[in-house]
């Protein structure tokens, strides 16, 4: 769909088609090629180190990147980089690659994907073996200390399962795994919803239900994730000459976290934000940072894992920031008119109820950040270069938020162009307010905007 196929007043009801043949070339879609539709692959090598529930598949990036016909050596940007997911296709396409992400464990686990493999010392398999056997020997030492984990760590596993856990998890934050400890660390971070006995599908974490355990044995299943991530690091043995791969863990609406990056050096960027749906990345990964001892307590979360997160959640936000929001964003022009009216109509629909979520300070923060982000992103990218976002649409209390509309408008006033707007799934839910019903279907989009020189 082109961008002029979207109505021209933003937020109103756009009449969502699939055409995908496009000026310029068809744009991949998801499950046009083997990358999944939804969520970060289990089965591409790199991607299945770790499921972390917002990403997309890594071979789906590939094919938006040679979508994009960049020279080889370029360097791709990604300002929301979560696993590095962006950043391993542009290394495989033989590109450098510099993320930003604000979730300080996903951002340690995306650095660790694109760095070498440690060299000169015991493979990654025997050491793995070699924690497995001091883990067991250690299990019974470890049973008598399970009081001291969380009630949620504590709670999602049985009792054998967790005493083989927190004594390998000992192991290595002991230093026993040496050069292999961050391998180690998300070989076994990735284990612990395989082999939990409560239900811990993404993105919610409900340790009072129980399930059957994907996987019974969870020192098995620990070793069967080390051969996968040894398997992956051979594969990119080879190790590109030349290029740069970077992910910063910060803020991408702040100008220190783009410091390592020069100014109008980036040739692409591949990115999904965060959608204005209410999901906290923070609280998704909460059993793998309760575990490891990265928090013990939710205000801990707030101000360490959450602190640089834009708000795209009631929970994040505040009538101070979604003031100083409303007012800065009025520099934007038209765009700013149709933000406002939406938080109009969401302080009206909160207000009507006796609890009403805040999406009214949700919205004009977010969009504002959306903003600064692209301000920074702008300064990076070279005349003519090309963005591709992959965002989703919503509708909160059924008031319609064309989230990809809007930040194509904001994108122009900032620097960018705006080239395309394609359907790429219908996420099946139609949008209504209290007294309409709309025959629009909520979906996820791709917008390319294209850096103006
Ligand atoms: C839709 S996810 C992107 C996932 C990524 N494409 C991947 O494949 O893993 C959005 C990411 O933006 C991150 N994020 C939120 N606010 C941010 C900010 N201000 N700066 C950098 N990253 C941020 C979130 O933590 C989340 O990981």
């Amino acid at each position: 769909m082109l961008i002029s196929d979207v109505p021209k007043q933003a937020g109103a009801a756009a009449r969502l088609v699939d055409p995908i043949a496009v000026p310029g070339g068809a744009l991949p879609v998801p499950g046009s090629g083997r990358g999944r539709k939804h969520g970060t692959s289990q089965t591409e090598p790199f991607d299945r180190w770790f499921r972390y529930p917002a990403g997309f598949a890594s071979d789906y990036v590939a094919s938006l990147l040679a979508h994009l016909e960049l020279p080889k050596g370029s360097t791709v940007i990604d300002p929301f980089a979560g696993s590095a997911v962006t950043g391993t296709a542009a290394r495989r396409a033989g590109h450098s690659f510099f993320g930003i992400e604000a979730h300080p464990a996903i951002a340690e686990l995306g650095q660790l994907k694109l760095q070498p493999a440690p060299q000169h010392c015991l493979s990654f398999s025997e050491t793995a073996k070699q924690l497995v056997t001091a883990a067991e020997s250690l299990a019974a030492a470890s049973e008598a200390r399970l009081n001291e984990e969380s009630d949620l760590v504590r709670r999602c596993f049985t009792e054998p399962v967790l005493t083989r856990l927190t004594s390998l998890r000992d192991l290595i934050r002991a230093g026993a795994a040496e050069e292999w400890h961050l391998h180690a660390k998300w070989a076994l971070l990735g284990t612990l919803r395989d082999v939990a006995s409560a239900r811990v599908g993404w993105p919610y974490q409900r340790p009072g239900s129980e399930r059957k355990p994907t996987y019974a044995d969870p020192l098995g299943r620990f070793l069967q994730r080390v051969s996968w991530i040894e398997e992956d690091l051979k594969q990119q043995s080879d190790f590109p000459k030349g290029l740069d791969f970077k992910v910063v863990n910060g803020d991408s609406r702040s100008q220190a976290s783009w410091a390592e990056i020069d100014a109008g050096s980036a040739q692409g960027c591949v990115s999904s934000p965060p959608y204005l749906n209410n999901f906290d990345y923070a609280d998704a990964t909460r059993l793998e940072l309760y575990f490891w001892g990265d928090v013990s307590s939710w205000a801990e979360m707030c101000s360490s894992v959450r602190a640089e997160m834009l708000t795209a959640t009631t929970q994040q936000s505040s009538v101070g920031a979604a003031m100083n929001a409303r007012s800065e964003l009025r520099s934007y022009g038209d765009v700013a008119k149709a933000i406002e009216d939406i938080v109009e109509k969401l302080t009206t629909e909160r207000t009507v109820r006796r609890r009403g979520k805040e999406y009214d300070r949700v919205v004009p923060d977010y969009f504002l950040a959306i903003a600064q982000v692209l301000e920074q992103l702008a300064t990076a990218m070279q005349p003519g270069a090309s963005a591709i976002w992959l965002v989703g649409d919503s509708a909160p209390y059924g008031v319609y938020i064309d989230t990809p509309r809007l930040i194509s408008e904001l994108a122009q006033e900032l620097g960018f162009s705006s080239e395309k707007d394609v359907v790429l799934r219908r996420r099946g839910q139609r949008w209504a307010s209290n007294t309409t019903r709309h025959d629009v279907e909520l979906s996820e989009r791709m917008i390319v905007l294209r850096r103006t020189s």
